[in-house]
């Protein structure tokens, strides 16, 4: 059965009776197919989800008038057959209504981890995958340029493989560079990408000669997850942000890597932060809204702020019982979440 056809013929009757019967046709076809439907259009094979056309199908038919009903197919017929994407995504407006997986509210809570193929949760400090892989459907394209100036064990560019978007990792330290490079290497590469892994300082790297070999001009969305200053070393260099003396020095260095990186994003592109705040001294420091600020001063529009659930570290959940009386004890609260800012340059 072709359904456009179908959707076609009911569109061009003036009884709704008949249009309903056609419909009704068309829906109870379907309700034994298979889970994805294919249909022909302008010589390609398209595909569409099964529930999504009963819940559309079922609307048509529950609909009394013979405006609305046609009103109701005319709209079926326009997401089947015309696609309306945006400049910076590969969202089907017209079908927006399938793409269930695309978070859309400020609140993010994640259960666990994506720890399938060469994610890995062995590297302190790491995020869940879940992260880029929104970020990268929402606000990039197959083909399109990262850059993740603080790549850690990879997780940006195993997100970059699996979605076919090209992406430049930067990592300070050179062993963590290495096991990235292994984990990546793990990842099947079905798009055909590329993606490249340096290690370096991201606030003094110069990366208009690197860009030029790998002849890319610019990127379309860049990901920042800087440590948290302190709250974990990650390593003894000088020039690594979690050995920042104080606030002050933290942002400073923060805002060099903003700085070096900021003019490599396409104007009117997106960039997300992750951060956290600390507590130190009885005081709660709101790094995340220093950072946020930082961000602004560099030019930055705010378009969200996202708060993300926490996952405790193991040390932290061994002790529950410990922290929530020192919490009681000294009036402040344990932290479980995190921010994501997201910003438009
Ligand atoms: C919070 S982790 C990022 C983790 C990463 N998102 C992942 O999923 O694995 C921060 C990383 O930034 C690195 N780093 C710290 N200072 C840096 C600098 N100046 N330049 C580049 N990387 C740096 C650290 O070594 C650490 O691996």
């Amino acid at each position: 059965m072709n359904i456009l056809s179908a959707i076609e013929s009911a569109l061009a009757k003036e009884n709704l009776e008949v249009i309903k019967r056609i419909t009704g046709k068309v829906f109870s076809e379907l309700e034994d197919d298979n889970k994805i439907i294919i249909y022909p259009l302008n010589g390609t094979d398209q595909s569409v989800r099964r529930d999504f056309l009963l819940k559309e199908l079922k609307q048509i038919l529950e609909t009394k008038t013979i405006e609305r009903t046609k009103y109701y197919l005319n709209r079926l017929r326009k997401s089947l057959s015309v696609q309306k994407e945006g400049k910076i995504n590969e969202i089907n407006l017209n079908r927006w209504k399938e793409y269930e997986d695309i978070i859309t509210d400020s609140l993010w809570i994640f259960d666990k981890r994506d720890s399938s193929g060469a994610h890995k949760a062995d590297y302190w400090g790491n995020f869940i995958p879940q992260i880029p892989n929104q970020f990268l459907k929402r606000f990039t394209k197959k083909g399109d340029w990262v850059l993740d100036p603080f790549i850690g064990s990879g997780t940006t560019l195993i997100e970059c493989k699996r979605l076919g978007r090209n992406g430049i990792g930067i990592e300070l330290n050179k062993k963590v560079a290495k096991a990235a490079k292994g984990r990546l290497a793990a990842e099947k590469n079905i798009f055909e990408i590329r993606t490249e892994l340096f290690t370096g300082d991201s606030s003094t790297i110069i990366l208009q000669p690197l860009l030029r070999k790998l002849k890319v001009k610019s990127f379309q969305f860049l990901i920042l997850h800087p440590p948290y200053w302190d709250i974990i070393k990650f390593s003894s260099n000088r020039s690594d942000l979690s050995n920042a003396k104080s606030t002050e020095e933290f942002l400073k260095m923060f805002g060099k890597v903003v700085g070096n990186t900021y003019p490599f994003l396409d104007k009117g592109r997106y960039c997300a932060v992750v951060i956290g705040d600390k507590y130190s001294s009885g005081e709660w420091i709101p790094l995340g809204f220093y950072v946020m600020r930082e961000m602004m001063n560099k030019g930055f529009k705010l378009k969200s702020t996202i708060i993300k659930n926490f996952d405790q570290t193991t040390a932290k959940r061994n002790q529950k019982e410990l922290w929530r009386y020192r919490a009681l004890a000294g009036g402040f609260y344990i932290f479980k979440h995190e921010y994501i800012f997201l910003f438009q340059k």
